[in-house]
């Protein structure tokens, strides 16, 4: 198009110049110089392993193509040629049988040697006369071979040694790593690593810093792991603990404590009472303990490495169970605002006292007293909710026991009223029945007047009362029952209120209405 429309447009142009220019944009335009390239997949191979090394954008006019060795197209380092016409290939004297020629161009190389690492050159010839050489490279690398790390001291000390790890072997062109517990770690002021990472020094050990450790080698076409390394560091023994804590045990039990103590390696143990070697092991038993066995236990450890002893002593006192207690008291009956006194009887010593008043601790009221150890307790003056069930409990630090109950009465005394709570709600009932009748009377007074006022039909209040004979409205009825009888009425009205309304009598509604709310309140 642009050959043709150019002239057109321009006229002068002379025909032989366009078709030159035409050539040359033919010329450099073709692929056969300008877009061959070549390529290692991949560049960087492990031993035995293989490499492709491609041609991209073969010219259409190819007719044949070789591979070399090396960066000359010396005959003696020929690999390869394919020639196209006839789909063959034919091997060179640097053919070593690992290599494969394809017809796109390619040349597979299969179980590379580490000799094989070097530069190799494509050349090919076309029709055009046009017979470029490309060169790539690749390189083999030895897989790495296992690593393991060396310690320059297999048994540290806690706080005293430092350890060098050393990942071995030393090899070229390789990355060293380490890994903690699994974590990749992190340098801090105890971990130093050296420039090459292939030391990892421990300054002063603690018994945390046991491991494992693993080294990693990397290269660019190989990883590598060591075994996990464990370090043996020795320690301790720590201060010994005995369990369990309790201090106090009762006789007739079996006696059973355990000793601990961290240590590496694992500590010696041997106990002693009062001062008497009794056992050379981690557990001490014995059985059916008396107060005599109450003493002081030790508990020794020993590490033979670090030659260290640590001892914990624990006094251990035993103790018989406590018996029953009994309650002693004048008499059981009592009138109110005489005073009472309770004393719980217990053989034995060290033991403490409590009260119980109906299953219950005993709330200490202000006109209760105890004695000093708890073994009496007064009450004055006593009074009617006092009434009830009354046990002592002793106690020591292995057992407890509670005395048979004693049931208190109390006598009323009439002219006391009774508790604070029954008096205040008898007392709210009074003003609440007062204030009852009041209203009623009031409302009743207020009922008579607006019936009298309003004409005071008689015959009409007068055939109402039998059809509710029990309900005697009158404003001069005011003795107790009525408070009962209103709300009887209530109740009565209501059932009323779905039938149709008797047209005799509207006043029941009116009524009802108003004791409707004299309920509510
Ligand atoms: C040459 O071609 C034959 C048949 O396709 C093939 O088996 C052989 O591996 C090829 N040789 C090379 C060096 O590519
Ligand atoms: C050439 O042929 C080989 C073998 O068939 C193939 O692995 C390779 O990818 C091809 N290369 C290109 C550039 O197509
Ligand atoms: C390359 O090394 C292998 C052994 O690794 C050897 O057999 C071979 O002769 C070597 N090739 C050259 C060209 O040196
Ligand atoms: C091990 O190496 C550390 C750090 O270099 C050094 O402090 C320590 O003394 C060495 N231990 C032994 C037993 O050589
Ligand atoms: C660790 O590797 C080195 C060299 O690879 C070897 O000499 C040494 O015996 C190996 N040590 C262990 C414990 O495997
Ligand atoms: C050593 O390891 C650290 C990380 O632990 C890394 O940052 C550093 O590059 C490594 N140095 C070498 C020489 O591999
Ligand atoms: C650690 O070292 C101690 C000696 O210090 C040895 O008795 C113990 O067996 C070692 N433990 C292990 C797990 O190797
Ligand atoms: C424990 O010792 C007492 C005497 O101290 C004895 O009467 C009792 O039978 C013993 N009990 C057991 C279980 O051995
Ligand atoms: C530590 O205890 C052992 C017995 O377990 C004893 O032989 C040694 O003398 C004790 N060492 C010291 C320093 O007390
Ligand atoms: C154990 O008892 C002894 C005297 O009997 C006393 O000196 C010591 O402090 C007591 N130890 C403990 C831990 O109570
Ligand atoms: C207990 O008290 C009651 C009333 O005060 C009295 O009747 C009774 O005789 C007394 N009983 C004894 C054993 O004192
Ligand atoms: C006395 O009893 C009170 C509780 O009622 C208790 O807190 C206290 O420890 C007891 N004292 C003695 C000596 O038992």
């Amino acid at each position: 198009m642009e050959l043709t429309s150019a002239p057109l447009h321009k006229g002068q142009v002379p025909w032989r110049g366009l078709l030159l220019a035409a050539l040359l944009l033919a010329y450099w335009n073709s692929p056969v110089s300008a877009q061959v390239t070549v390529e290692a997949v991949p560049t960087h191979v492990a031993e035995g392993a293989n490499v492709l090394l491609q041609v991209h954008n073969l010219p259409t006019t190819l007719q044949v193509f070789y591979w070399y060795k090396g960066d000359t197209l010396a005959d003696s380092n020929e690999i390869a040629r394919f020639i196209i016409s006839s789909s063959t290939n034919s091997t060179g004297p640097a053919h070593t049988g690992r290599e494969t020629i394809y017809q796109n161009g390619s040349l597979l190389f299969q179980n590379v040697m580490q000799n094989d690492t070097g530069t190799y050159t494509f050349h090919m010839l076309t029709a055009n006369f046009d017979n470029p050489t490309k060169s790539l490279q690749f390189y083999v690398h030895a897989p790495l071979p296992k690593p393991n790390i060396t310690s320059n001291n297999s048994n540290p000390m806690e706080g005293e040694d430092s350890v060098a790890l050393m990942c071995e072997p030393e090899t070229q062109n390789t990355v060293y790593l380490w890994r903690i517990n699994g974590q990749s770690l992190s340098e801090g002021d105890r971990l130093k690593l050296s420039i090459d990472n292939r030391t990892l020094t421990l300054l002063t050990v603690v018994r945390t810093d046991t491991g494992p450790y693993e080294c990693e080698t990397r290269n660019l076409v190989s990883t590598s792991r060591s075994d996990p390394l464990t370090l043996n560091i020795t320690y301790g023994p720590d201060v010994p603990i005995i369990s369990p804590s309790d201090t106090h045990f009762q006789s007739r039990t079996n006696l059973s404590l355990s000793c601990h103590a961290a240590s590496n390696p694992p500590a010696q143990y041997s106990w002693s009472v009062n001062g008497e070697l009794q056992a050379s092991s981690q557990e001490l038993f014995i059985p059916n303990i008396t107060t005599n066995n109450s003493g002081s236990y030790t508990c020794l450890v020993h590490n033979s490495v670090t030659d260290l002893n640590r001892t914990t002593v624990k006094n251990i006192t035993v103790l018989e169970p406590v018996t029953p207690p009994s309650i002693q008291v004048a008499n059981t009956t009592f009138k109110e605002l005489e005073s009472v006194s309770l004393t719980c009887d217990s053989q034995d010593i060290g033991i403490s006292i409590r009260w119980l008043f109906n299953g219950q601790s005993l709330g200490l009221t202000d006109r209760m007293k105890l004695s000093e150890n708890n073994s009496t307790l007064s009450i004055d003056p006593v009074r009617r909710e006092d009434s009830g069930k009354y046990e002592c409990e002793v106690s020591n630090p292995v057992s407890s026991e509670r005395s048979n109950p004693i049931q208190l009465n109390i006598i009323p005394d009439p002219t006391q009223g009774s508790s604070g709570l029954s008096a205040g709600a008898i007392a709210g009932i009074v003003v609440g029945c007062v204030a009852g009748v009041a209203l009623i009377a009031a409302l009743a007074y207020f009922l008579y007047f607006r019936k009298t006022g309003r004409g005071t039909d008689q015959r009409e209040l007068t055939e109402h009362k039998p059809s509710a004979s029990n309900h005697n409205l009158g404003p001069s009825d005011s003795s107790p029952n009525k408070v009962n009888e209103v709300t009887y009425s209530v109740l009565d009205f209501s059932a009323q209120r779905p039938r149709p309304p008797d047209s005799a009598s509207p006043s029941p509604r009116a009524i009802e209405a108003v004791y409707s709310e004299v309920k509510k309140k």
